[in-house]
């Protein structure tokens, strides 16, 4: 796409990457992405805000042709999606000094071999005067590395945020409204690239609140132009806000668990609890993060492979305990055929889950009445947990 104008001195940059269907060769991106870099023209200084993707840095290129000098180029986030285009900006530009963060230097450094005279490194709330603007720079720590920074140009209350508050859209809307699809996939992003730094998070979205924003222009997605509802959620995810909801991720492998999770669904069901259950080997994975957002309690279904848990249950759980959700409590459920230790190795993938385990019912080949009598009091376990927490 060409330049597009944001404000009469703010132009939208950069490449929607309709095909990418992976992110890290991990997170699933069902809808593309896009890399947005900012251009903006002061009346004294020409900055550009973040870069793109190398491999697309030739629409940038192809964007920037009637540019014929950048001053400064911010690089708010080294990794690679924002910043791999800078090498190649930083020829075209040999007048132009690189600005980022103290801690992103060496990462520009080391990632992209950049020359360390052309970094210039910018403190929190430090200003920077374009002639006729400003540009004010706030650290914000682990949104998403420990580099990150966002922009704030005061003159168009507007607000570059990098990874904050992103979201994974390939479309060719510039601005997000309040369309139920954008808070969708900003859901979606949050729980795969966020969650992990909540706490950070919250300390972020509380310094950026100190501040009059009309609009938020994330390095993903389109722009907030309404940002209160993406403040307002992100508020909202990294609350102690619970939803009355069981995550049901399992494996089956020839039925059994399969029964048992159905039969443990139902049971939750009866007793006003909402179950959201994933059969991992077709899942999106990205879904089975959105709901461990608010969930309060997750149980584990795995049937039995050489005595551990099925390798795909162990990956699922592994990502889990990487995404650190808040959930409160956690059970196992599963089956096996002669022997089995999944409970204790999926105990010992969950150490960032700070959870009460409130049960395990494994049984022996196909569930008889006894194990459904077991799954029957763990949901009852489960139940009389969300009923001391929702009242
Ligand atoms: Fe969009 Fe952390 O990179």
């Amino acid at each position: 796409m060409e330049p597009r104008k944001l404000t009469d001195r703010v132009q939208w940059m950069g490449a929607v990457d309709w095909n990418r269907r992976l992110f890290d060769t991990l997170i699933p991106l069902p809808d593309g992405t896009s890399y947005n870099a900012y251009l903006i023209k002061g009346s004294e200084k020409t900055v550009l805000i973040d870069a793109v993707d190398p491999a697309m840095q030739s629409i940038l290129l192809h964007q920037l042709k009637g540019v014929e000098r950048i001053d400064y180029i911010v690089s708010q986030h080294t990794e690679q999606d924002h910043s791999g285009a800078i090498p190649v900006l930083l020829e075209k530009y040999p007048e132009c000094t690189l600005l980022c963060s103290e801690k992103a230097k060496s990462l520009l450094i080391d990632h992209l071999l950049i020359d360390p005279a052309r970094i210039k490194t910018v403190a929190d709330e430090e200003t920077l005067s374009l002639g006729d603007c400003n540009l004010k720079f706030y650290m914000t720590p682990w949104v998403h590395w420990p580099e990150t920074m966002v922009t704030y140009l005061p003159e168009d209350k507007l607000l570059f945020s990098c990874d904050f508050l992103g979201s994974h859209i390939a479309t060719t809307r510039l601005l997000a409204g309040n369309d139920p699809f954008v808070a969708e996939a900003a859901k979606r992003y949050f729980a795969e690239i966020m969650m992990p730094f909540r706490t950070f998070v919250k300390k972020n979205i509380e310094k950026i609140k100190t501040l009059d924003i009309a609009m938020v222009a994330p390095s993903h997605g389109p722009v907030y132009d309404q940002p209160d509802w993406i403040i307002r959620d992100y508020e909202d995810w990294v609350s102690d806000r619970y939803d009355n909801l069981v995550v049901l991720p399992y494996i089956s492998m020839h039925g059994s668990t399969e029964v048992m999770a159905d039969f443990l669904l139902t049971a939750l069901v009866k007793r006003g609890i909402e179950v959201q259950k994933f059969e991992l080997s077709t899942t999106d994975i990205g879904k089975l993060a959105m709901s461990l957002v608010s969930a309060l309690t997750i149980v584990i279904g795995t049937p039995t492979v050489h005595v551990g848990p099925h390798p795909t249950v162990f990956s699922a759980t592994h990502l889990a305990n990487a995404l650190k959700p808040k959930l409160k409590y956690a059970a196992i459920i599963g089956s096996y055929g002669w022997g089995t230790k999944a409970v204790e190795q999926i105990s010992g993938l969950i150490p960032n889950l700070k959870v009460e385990v409130l049960g395990t019912t494994l049984c022996k080949g196909y569930p008889k009445e006894a194990d459904f009598a077991s799954l029957d009091a763990l949901a009852e376990t489960i139940a009389q947990k969300h009923r001391e927490h929702f009242g």
